[in-house]
């Protein structure tokens, strides 16, 4: 009888161990996509074994046992790997002659809802040097100061919201670079992505910027944007753990916590940064980087974002740096097949974050991204969460769709594809919500 429970207890363990359990993809999607592409994997047998680096184990051998211990030692370590072999290093923290330019407050916007401001953050303090427009909206009628969501935009600060007031800029052709002026007609064409309405009457504000502001999305963006202004601080040759975008944006995610911190009628404590997809990628790297981030939220952020690289599920570390060859650093391309090799992997990224709290959201059919192994990401930040006191993920396995899970990790699966969706806004506020204690 003893015998019989344990070999069941190792069976289970090993079940999940696995990762096997809980959420299923549909097979007929998995049957599709593993048609349409064979050498990338879809099919949960495949995915080979691996060990994750332990996130309390320092490089020298030694055991973190106490918070400080990872403050103070592990976690600078961590940082200093993800900048070395991943997103590369950005030369500067605030630049000295960063200008912020508030050049529209209207009291009385989205007929009469909201006050919106918009803040031009000219990053070299030049006119003619890069800059980004930060655009928010506030509720009128919350009590200040108001806490924010942040996050950049893909198509421009103008398709976020059909409002005629907001400053339209040429944005960046994500094949080819060229700088395009986009039409009157696409303004508020990806409103559906922000619900600011429903964000507003939760009492939260929105904060967003065109992430081609800091620098243009297409291969050849080095030379571009903030690169081509701040990479000669390197010297005559970029190096091997030069910033790439991922990073340059994630700095810029800074510059606007700059802003947020000098303007009185936001609540700099309570900046939630998010993104979707790349610029989920994005936040998450941004978060962890900057502890001025209360509460940070990864939408569909996938293969280096909040997916472990060691499964090699969908997407993986070779294909991403050869669609994508400006977004992580040189070094990254040395690990193409050879994820094992790595010192990190993404369930350190969101260990960075410890002790704060921190959402991982994945969506039923965007295997690409390898929903699995984004939860198992976010569970094994776990010991890091519990060793700084605060709880982790409540769940041992993936819960159903639709079906948030929340500690200070939360997690969800949605139905449906690679988006944000209103759903994900919903609990990212709900989950902001717990954590600010605010009443409902
Ligand atoms: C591609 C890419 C992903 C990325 C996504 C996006 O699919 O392979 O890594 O997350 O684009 O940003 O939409």
């Amino acid at each position: 009888m003893a015998m019989l429970a344990l070999m069941f207890t190792i069976t289970l363990v090993q079940f999940a161990g696995e990762g096997r359990s809980g959420w299923q993809p549909k097979s007929d999607l998995v049957k599709r996509l593993s048609e349409r592409r064979p050498s990338v994997i879809y099919d949960e047998t495949q995915v080979p074994r691996y060990t994750l680096p332990d996130p309390l184990v320092c490089l020298d051998g030694t055991r973190v046992t106490a918070p400080e211990i990872w403050r103070e030692k592990r976690r600078p370590e961590i940082l200093e790997l993800f900048r070395t072999y991943m997103y590369g290093r950005a030369p500067i923290g605030r630049p000295k002659e960063m200008k912020l330019e508030t050049f529209d407050h209207a009291r009385e916007a989205l007929g009469g809802k909201a006050v919106r401001k918009q803040v031009r953050i000219h990053f070299t303090g030049k006119p003619d040097g890069p800059s980004m427009d930060l655009l928010i909206y506030l509720p009128q009628d919350a009590p200040r100061p108001v806490p924010l969501f942040l996050l950049l935009n893909f198509n421009g600060n103008h398709a976020v919201c059909n409002d005629p007031a907001i400053r339209i800029k040429p944005t960046f052709d994500r094949r080819t670079g060229e700088a395009v002026m986009p039409s009157e007609e696409s303004r508020g064409q990806d409103a559906s992505s922000f619900p600011l309405e429903k964000i507003l009457a939760r009492g939260y504000g929105l904060a967003t910027a065109y992430y081609g502001d800091i620098a243009p999305d297409f291969p050849g963006s080095f030379g571009h944007g903030v690169f081509a202004a701040f990479d000669g601080l390197f010297g005559e040759e970029r190096p091997a753990d030069a910033w790439g975008a991922i990073s340059a944006w994630a700095w810029g995610l800074s510059r606007a916590m700059d802003y947020i911190e000098s303007d009185g009628e936001l609540a700099s404590r309570r900046v939630g940064v998010l993104g979707h997809s790349r610029l989920g990628k994005t936040a998450l790297w941004a978060g962890a980087q900057d502890e001025r981030f209360a509460i940070v939220i990864s939408n569909d952020s996938g293969c280096g974002g909040a997916a472990l690289s060691r499964r090699r599920f969908g997407e993986t570390v070779a294909l991403i740096n050869r669609a994508f060859p400006h977004w992580f650093c040189e070094n990254f391309k040395r690990y193409h097949h050879r994820e094992d090799d790595l010192p990190i992997d993404q369930h350190m990224l969101i260990a960075l974050i410890a002790p704060r709290p921190v959402y991982v959201a994945s969506a039923d059919e965007d295997l690409w991204a390898d929903p699995r192994g984004e939860f198992l990401a976010a569970k094994a930040a776990e010991p890091v969460y519990k060793l700084l006191g605060t709880n982790g993920l409540p769940a041992d396995e993936m819960p159903p769709l639709d079906t948030p899970v929340r500690g200070r990790i939360g997690y969800h699966i949605r139905s449906g594809g690679h988006a944000l969706a209103e759903y994900d806004w919903e609990r990212y506020m709900d989950f902001a919500d717990l954590h600010y204690g605010h009443r409902r």
